[in-house]
């Protein structure tokens, strides 16, 4: 099962790299988007926290691992992935667009071990979820922690199946179609994160595109429902997060004229509209943990 899985996740990646090559499309289901909100925040973790050698574990074709890079001179990069054909695309595309302080290896954190180089900031851009099963993360997690130095910190930004299901039942009460989830993912749990808290200690935890997945996934797919018209990422509402802001400040105003902001409203009594937006999404949360080894 988790052998097919796993095969399934390959072919999947290999399918896309051949597609996309270095664009941003490879690496998302087509909103790349969403894929700046998670950029500007590693590039704010690395901004405000010192860390010469940083590997992106699950770089894909490194689109973001360059942009990452070359934002951040002062710290070396290095971007590691299982599948060939994107560590190929990404080689390419880094030839194209040179960042002086980054490197790609192709292996499998779990089978090769080929360096034994540790890092200050290890961050994983819905990678875990890519890994077939909550014992193969927990071990994929163990084995990072060891590429830590001491106060390491890793970083993990990735969809949770419970937010995945709430969404979901706010789309069928907004009468949208559920969005599926792709066979060869497991989505992150609780546990996953006991277990993380169990090896490291817990710095924060964020919830950045929650917001963003209200306004895309719920609003601007039943306006574009609405209007008879095909989701396009492109569309102003998912393009620009001042107005993703604006939209969702709009439509959860709630009527006495103050402006609850969307995570408190589960705590507020709500008519049926709010209702259907009242547990919206808590989607690709990310956590951000410190090695709790010294020396
Ligand atoms: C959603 S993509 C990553 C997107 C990328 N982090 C970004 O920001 O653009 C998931 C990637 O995880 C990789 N992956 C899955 N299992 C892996 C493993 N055990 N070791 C390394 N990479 C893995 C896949 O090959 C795929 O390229």
């Amino acid at each position: 099962m988790s052998i097919v899985k796993k095969e399934k996740m390959l072919t999947f990646w290999s399918e896309r790299a051949r597609l996309y090559a270095g664009d941003p499309r490879a690496n998302t289901g087509g909103d790349i988007w969403l894929r700046e909100i998670e950029i500007a925040y590693v590039d704010k973790i690395l901004k405000d926290n010192f860390c010469p050698d940083v590997l992106d574990f699950g770089c894909a074709n490194g689109y973001s691992t360059s942009r990452l890079a070359k934002l951040n001179l002062q710290s070396r990069f290095t971007g590691i992935d299982i599948n060939w054909e994107m560590i190929e695309a990404a080689k390419i595309n880094s030839e194209q667009n040179a960042a002086p302080n980054l490197e790609y290896r192709r292996y499998d954190i779990l089978q090769d071990d080929p360096t034994t180089e540790k890092y200050d900031l290890i961050y994983a851009i819905r990678t875990f979820q890519n890994i077939e099963s909550l014992e193969m993360q927990k071990m994929v997690l163990d084995r990072l922690c060891d590429r830590l130095k001491p106060n390491g910190m890793l970083l993990y930004i990735e969809s949770y199946l419970d937010g995945y299901r709430r969404l979901n039942e706010d789309r069928e009460k907004m009468g949208l179609r559920p969005l599926p989830i792709h066979e060869h993912l497991t989505l992150l749990t609780d546990e996953f994160d006991n277990h993380a808290r169990s090896k490291m200690k817990l710095m924060r935890r964020d919830s950045l595109s929650s917001s963003y997945y209200l306004a895309t996934r719920l609003l601007y797919a039943y306006i574009a429902k609405m209007n008879n018209e095909p989701i396009d990422y492109n569309h102003p509402i998912p393009k620009t997060r001042r107005c993703t802001r604006r939209v969702t400040e709009r439509v959860v105003n709630p009527p006495d004229g103050q402006i609850h902001h969307p995570n408190r409203f589960a705590r507020q009594p709500s008519d049926h509209r709010k209702q259907a937006i009242k547990s919206y999404a808590i989607d690709t949360p990310e956590a951000l943990f410190r090695s709790l080894k010294r020396g």
